[in-house]
């Protein structure tokens, strides 16, 4: 890791001492797919958003390919008018590129300003988002903000991505980045200036192709998992600050789905992920004192949101021990590729614009709380 790329202090690992309980501020996922809409019997707004709430989330970033697409203005108001009425936790919606029709800027320009950022399929996926590589060069081309542009891709379409991001001088954002070959593409473009951030998604950072055995349609996603390398890269890559923040993806399925012939890609991420990161920091794998930049502050920095405020936050003990099982998970869809698994932390109480909204395992916000960012 050369020290240009090594933007983040190494980072102590000892639990906190002075206080049992640790605190976070401004909590958001920017990536979730909370379904809804013409997908609601897999999951809806206000299922989803509960399972934010009870995994310490403040706010999350809906992902566009739910049918109908988010890729028009009819689509996005659609969208919004049911996330106004049903979430429980602060929301955003990200825009789609439509494979349908080229970019038009005017429409673009316009769209962006209620939007996130704008999400290039360029991978195999849920949905009917695919484009190839000549639409995502024009979608990139066309795009002026103000929130970056999110890519879904594996293999030779990251580095595409990321030259076409500096040929257009525009600002890209590579989602659930799932590879060492990646990671290192990532950290050379960083380091020759290109406008550049990465998430990471919890599966990967736990989970390798080794358990997919023992695993079966739990552990199929897009991107798939790796090898141990790969993870041990995504690691290395988020304690150095090349990997920017952790985004949940959260993609439920129903268990029917995921047991087809054909198993529907995604996992359910919303409740577990703040376990898993204060397990990884008890067992040293990441410090504690990088939890909030990973989880709240980048986020909130790279996607335009002011500074957390003190009326929203998480409270976490470090030291609580239990199971994660399909009882105590919050999302409709009833199941988790980490259920059986022991954790070292735990979600005590989740604070939105001062109401606690979560606590003692149950979710105390109504639909419709959540509010637009
Ligand atoms: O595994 C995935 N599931 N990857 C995606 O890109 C989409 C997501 C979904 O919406 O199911
Ligand atoms: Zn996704």
């Amino acid at each position: 890791m050369s020290e240009r790329t090594r933007t983040r202090p190494a980072g102590h690992t000892s639990a906190p001492t002075n206080s049992r309980l640790l605190r976070i501020n401004g909590t958001l996922d920017p990536h979730v797919h909370l379904r809804g809409l013409e997908w609601s019997h897999k999951g809806t707004f206000a299922s989803e958003t509960a399972a934010a709430l009870a995994g310490g989330y403040c706010a999350v970033f809906d992902m566009p390919n739910t049918p109908p697409a988010t890729v028009n203005e009819t689509s996005l108001q659609r969208k919004l008018i049911d996330l106004g009425a049903q979430a429980r936790c602060d929301y955003k919606a990200w825009l789609g590129a439509d494979p349908k029709r080229d970019p038009n800027p005017q429409e673009l320009q316009q769209l962006g300003q209620q939007v996130c950022g704008l999400k290039l399929y360029c991978g195999e996926t849920t949905g009917t988002l695919l484009i190839d590589r000549t639409l995502m060069e024009s979608y990139i081309a066309a795009w002026s903000g103000p929130g970056p542009i999110g890519l879904h891709a594996e293999g030779d379409m990251i580095q595409h991505f990321i030259e076409a991001v500096a040929r257009y001088g525009k600002v890209g954002h590579i989602c659930h980045i799932p590879t060492k070959a990646a990671v290192e593409q990532l950290q050379a473009a960083k380091e020759a200036g290109v406008k550049l951030t990465a998430g990471v998604s919890p599966h990967h950072l736990f989970l390798t192709d080794r358990d997919l055995d023992a695993l079966g349609p739990k552990a199929v996603m897009k991107p798939p998992l790796g090898q141990s390398t790969d993870r041990d890269a995504l690691w290395e890559g988020l304690r150095s600050g090349v990997i920017d923040m952790v985004e949940t993806d959260h993609a439920p399925h129903t268990w029917e789905e995921k047991q087809q012939h054909k198993p529907a890609f995604g996992v359910a991420g919303l409740d577990t992920c703040l376990p898993l990161m204060l397990t990884a920091a008890s067992e040293g794998r990441i410090g504690y004192d990088l939890l909030p930049t990973i989880l709240a502050d980048a986020p909130r920095a790279v996607f335009g949101l002011a500074a957390a405020d003190a009326e929203s936050y998480v409270l976490l003990d470090p030291k609580s021990r239990w199971t994660i099982t399909a009882e105590n998970l919050h999302t409709d869809c009833g199941w988790s590729p980490f259920e059986g698994v022991s954790m070292t932390g735990r979600v005590v109480e989740t604070v939105l614009r001062g109401r606690t909204v979560f606590k003692d395992s149950e979710v105390l916000a109504e639909p419709g709380f959540g509010q637009p960012l």
